[in-house]
């Protein structure tokens, strides 16, 4: 499968999936084809750079309107020909355009068990609630907020050492877990498909 990468920040996610295909794309099933980003300078770019993968930006304040920038970013994607779009720690919403092209085959990775705790500061929202276990969760992209079809979760426990302030300790304990269930799932996908039935997703059995 080839898969296109969406970015907007340091990339480690990114860089796990790279080192999951490592030289064997054939054996994980997918291979990165191009990695997009919604700003000059990420982490992400550069992680893809060195790996020799094509890079774009699309950035909002280069069109005159969202609908705009998302219709840009749908064709720069499609232009790459991908089976399957990931958003790993893309921080923007995608809209109608994008929706329409790669709807029910865009990944995103968000570091809470949603429903619970979606948007922008999900880690910060989960440990300010007093939470005992958080964690992440992969799922298809829909037109909500962190809403579409969760594929798998993992678990993060909160420990008494883990203060409001404490955010960035707790969102790379749960970036650890993140990154391997990343991995696992879109290697899965790729190698054997899935299907998705209202809100559930089945991994595998395609055309069953
Ligand atoms: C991840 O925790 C992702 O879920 C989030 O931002 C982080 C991205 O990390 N929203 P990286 O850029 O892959 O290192």
């Amino acid at each position: 499968a080839r898969l296109v990468v969406l970015v907007s920040g340091s990339g480690t996610n990114l860089q796990a999936l790279l080192d999951a295909i490592g030289d064997d794309p054939e054996g994980y099933g997918a291979r990165i084809v191009a990695v997009g980003a919604d700003r000059f300078g990420t982490g992400g770019a550069e992680r893809a750079e060195r790996a020799g993968i094509p890079t774009f930006v699309c950035r909002v304040k280069d069109h005159a309107t969202r609908a705009e920038w998302d219709e840009a970013l749908a064709a720069q994607v499609a232009a790459h020909r991908p089976d399957l779009v990931v958003s790993a720690g893309f921080m923007k919403i995608v809209g109608p355009a994008f929706l329409a092209a790669f709807g029910g085959r865009t990944v995103n990775t968000h570091p809470a068990l949603l429903p619970s705790f979606p948007g922008a500061h999900g880690v910060r929202d989960a440990l300010a609630y007093g939470v005992k276990v958080t964690g992440c969760t992969v799922h298809f992209v829909d037109d909500g907020v962190d809403t579409g079809p969760i594929i798998a979760q993992g678990v993060v426990e909160v420990t008494e050492e883990d203060t409001p302030e404490g955010e960035a300790a707790l969102h790379e304990r749960i970036k650890e877990v993140e990154r391997s269930l990343l991995v696992e799932a879109v290697g899965r996908i790729a190698r054997d498909g899935c299907r998705i039935e209202g809100r559930k997703v089945h991994l595998g059995h395609v055309g069953e």
